[in-house]
């Protein structure tokens, strides 16, 4: 199965296929609230740095806590879109996550989620409050400027599960770097669409090489960076959409990309295509920076029902776990 391609040569887009795969869904979900939330802000936790468990020396981390910083973008139910989270109320994805027509209430989030069919205790449900399209997406679409950025309703809530990303300072050097890719797309061509988060680590591709593998059918822009394991016939895929590209630098892991669009995950000699986040970093950092915080409900209602939910759905959550 090929990924759609038009015949003016414009991307085919990862999502497109997506919604005709195998469609995974979320039964149940607890959305845990700390006691106290104002000791949560995003603040104060380190982006970039999951935790080892029990920080033992040479310990190894386990899948849930291997990359914290993943979303599960849903729609109407359905997995569609990767995506990660900047701090506790903003989310990066790509911009063809949301196509036109389509209901913003419709979409959901989770974090805290490696099994998309098993919420666990860790697992948060998240509504979206707006979503900020690049304008030069609305603009050209859909060449370029795939990048959006996704403000919550409420605040994540940080754990060793649940963590930021930190973005690549502008005048980043990628040489040598590792860079990984996370999703539930098929990063294996062999494999199904997965309800399992599958992570490959990815060669960055020169921009030239990448132009040149695809031809004359699809245009490289500057703001693109191309990625791919073509040994061992590794790419991204449909359902990788909007997820990060990171990179560890001095053991900070850094998100350098965001899956934008390939032809097709069997070919991998097509290498995946990512918006390069360096290149967005002035527009990310502007409308974090200006956006306020949505309105909260009446802390004191809020509170109460989240921690009468809290203890409920814990329950049911260790329930689910054993
Ligand atoms: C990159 O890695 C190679 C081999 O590991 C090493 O020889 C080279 O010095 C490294 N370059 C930089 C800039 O770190
Ligand atoms: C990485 O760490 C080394 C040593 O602590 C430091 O000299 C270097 O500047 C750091 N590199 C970056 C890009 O922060
Ligand atoms: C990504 O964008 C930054 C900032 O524009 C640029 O310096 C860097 O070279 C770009 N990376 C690639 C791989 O094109
Ligand atoms: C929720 O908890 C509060 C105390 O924290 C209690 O007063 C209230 O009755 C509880 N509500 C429900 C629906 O259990």
């Amino acid at each position: 199965m090929a990924a759609p391609t038009s015949g003016l040569g414009l991307p085919g887009y990862l999502l497109l296929l997506l919604l005709l795969t195998s469609p995974t869904w979320v039964t149940s979900v607890s959305r845990r609230h700390p006691k106290d939330q104002a000791n949560s802000p995003s603040s104060d936790v380190a982006c970039g740095q999951p935790v080892l468990q029990g920080k033992l020396l040479g310990g190894e981390l386990t899948r849930d806590r291997k990359w914290p910083w993943q979303v599960s973008v849903h729609y109407s139910g359905f997995h569609v879109c990767g995506g990660s989270i900047l701090n506790a109320y903003w989310v990066l994805t790509a911009a063809h996550c949301f196509a036109r027509g389509k209901k913003l209430q419709t979409f959901d989030m989770y974090v805290g989620i490696t099994n998309l069919e098993v919420a666990n205790r860790h697992t948060q449900w998240l509504e979206i409050n707006q979503v900020i399209i690049h304008p030069t997406f609305e603009m050209f679409h859909p060449v370029g400027g795939d990048v959006a950025l996704v403000q919550l309703k409420s605040p994540i809530v940080f754990s060793d599960f649940v963590l930021p990303i930190c973005l690549p300072p502008s005048n980043l050097n990628l040489h040598n770097m590792s860079c990984w890719t996370t999703g539930w797309g098929m990063i294996s061509p062999q494999g199904e669409t997965g309800k399992e988060l599958l992570e490959a680590q990815l060669p960055l591709i020169p921009k030239f090489q990448c132009q040149l593998l695809y031809g004359l059918t699809s245009y490289l822009l500057p703001e693109m960076l191309c990625a791919a394991d073509i040994k061992n016939m590794k790419n991204v895929c449909e359902g990788d959409s909007g997820g990060p590209l990171v990179c560890k630098l001095n053991e900070t892991w850094l998100q350098i990309g965001i899956v934008s669009w390939g032809r097709g995950c069997a070919q991998p000699l097509y290498p995946g295509v990512f918006a390069n986040v360096s290149y967005f970093l002035s527009w990310i950092r502007y409308y974090m920076e200006t956006v306020p915080n949505p309105p909260q409900i009446l802390p004191s209602l809020s509170s109460s029902l989240r921690n009468n939910l809290s203890t409920l759905l814990t329950i049911m959550g260790s329930l689910l776990v054993l």
